[in-house]
């Protein structure tokens, strides 16, 4: 029979993994969308069909005609049978898909997070409980592609993939998945990105990218006089000496933190988590003109061309600052916190990351961090461990969360 794959979400990357996965003659692809009417939406466009644009490097484009088999906002409809199933939701919608799927996870089955932000998998294992323990959870570090939906439930656009792409996996003590669960979703992507195994789970928490949105933020807003721009300044490609010394700060005290743990625990390979420098130029090489440093390698990288900083415009031609976009509301507390949280269990002190968390929260209207020390009230609107109450490092792989493999 066909493994059956559910994409929970409705936006730009769910339109494409839904519709990408419809195409292999090995998938049953189903989609679960809980968002407002979203569900109804799309259903009714099903059977005329998805296509997907591809931009191709050499500039030209490619058409995808697809069909997903199903469209529901009944969890009940979508979860029975599904052998995997797909998060491509911005991180603060997992809670309410993993309540929703909940009661009707079978058992044997492989929940993706794609992608899936700090403290995906403590999550899973607080909403689905013993559940946890039958599934195996993955966690991609970025979304495959960069997309955008032209017409919903119709057409969708895919500007460019990745080269690579890390995922690491946690197989629970009772899920009995026999298969490399990482060749399905390289079967769906196709050639690329390769899909490359990272070695443990927070290894993919301390590599991933969520550093630079809020310290750029940081940088670019802290010493603002608050009159409005008349234009939006570029984002990546605008970063001053300031912000990059801050982003190469918290980089360095990620990379710190994970030759703490490689050290404390043994068998942990932790050599994935490297300098956010070197990564640029291992990611964006070609696209990068002056590799001098950090702040000259961002500001010529052509693939970040024409980003410009999220701002609200409050009157025609006049610019300010939008505190509530998602570099702040989802990189934090789904990002930068449970990164502070694992330095904590780490024993490592992280000034840099202090300042940067400091200023945040304020954006936010939040309390996560008192001092340097991960205390607040608003902790539990965040997916630090230690909100779970994993308040040592070895409760990381113990409990629900002792199953990681090698
Ligand atoms: P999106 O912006 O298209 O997500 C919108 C969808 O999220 C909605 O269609 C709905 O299904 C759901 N949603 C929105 N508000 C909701 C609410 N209040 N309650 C429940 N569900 C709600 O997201 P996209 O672009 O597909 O991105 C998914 C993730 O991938 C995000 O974390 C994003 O940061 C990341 N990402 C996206 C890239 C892209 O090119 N689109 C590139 C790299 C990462």
């Amino acid at each position: 029979g066909k493994l059956v794959v559910l994409t929970c979400g409705g936006g730009n990357g769910a339109h494409c993994l839904a519709g990408l996965s419809a195409m292999r003659p090995k998938i049953e692809s189903r989609v679960l969308t809980l968002y407002s009417d979203e569900a109804e939406r799309w259903a009714v466009e099903l059977d005329s069909g998805l296509l997907i644009t591809v931009r191709n490097d050499d500039g030209s484009k490619s058409l995808i005609k697809t069909k997903p088999s199903m469209v529901t906002k009944d969890p009940q409809k979508a979860v029975p049978g599904a052998n995997y199933i797909f998060f491509v939701v911005p991180a603060f919608a997992h809670a309410q898909y993993l309540e929703a799927i909940a009661p009707y996870i079978e058992g044997n089955t492989v929940i993706v997070g794609l992608p899936s932000h700090a403290g995906f998998e403590f999550e899973c294992a607080d909403l689905l409980g013993e559940k946890a323990n039958a599934c195996t959870i993955v966690a991609f570090e970025s979304l495959p592609f960069v997309c955008r939906l032209i017409e919903f439930g119709k057409n969708v656009e895919i500007l460019g993939f990745k080269d690579t792409l890390g995922a690491s996996t946690l197989k629970g003590k009772r899920c009995n998945v026999t298969q490399s669960v990482l060749e399905l979703p390289q079967y769906i992507f196709g050639d690329r990105p390769k899909v490359r195994r990272v070695q443990n789970y927070i290894t993919t928490i301390l590599m991933a990218k969520f550093i630079v949105h809020p310290s750029l933020m940081y940088g670019k807003w802290s010493q603002w006089d608050g009159r409005p721009l008349s234009e939006k300044p570029l984002f990546y490609q605008g970063i001053d000496k300031r912000q990059a010394e801050l982003l190469s700060g918290v980089s360095d005290e990620c990379v710190a933190t994970a030759k703490a743990i490689e050290k404390m625990v043994p068998g942990l390979d932790m050599s994935d988590v490297i300098h956010v420098f070197d990564w640029y130029l291992n990611y964006y090489g070609e696209q990068i003109s002056d590799k001098s440093n950090l702040m000259t390698a961002m500001r010529t990288n052509k693939a970040y061309d024409g980003l410009d900083q999220p701002m609200k415009e409050i009157e025609p031609g006049k610019y300010v600052p939008d505190f509530t976009y998602r570099y702040l509301s989802e990189d934090v507390p789904m990002g930068i916190v449970p990164m502070k949280g694992i330095a904590e269990l780490a024993g490592v002190s992280t000034p840099f990351l202090d300042e940067v968390i400091t200023w945040c929260q304020s954006k936010l209207n939040k309390e996560f961090l008192v001092g340097n020390k991960l205390t607040g009230k608003d902790l539990k609107d965040t997916r630090s461990p230690q909100k779970y109450g994993y308040n040592k490092l070895e409760d990381l792989f113990s409990g629900n969360l002792n199953s990681f493999r090698y």
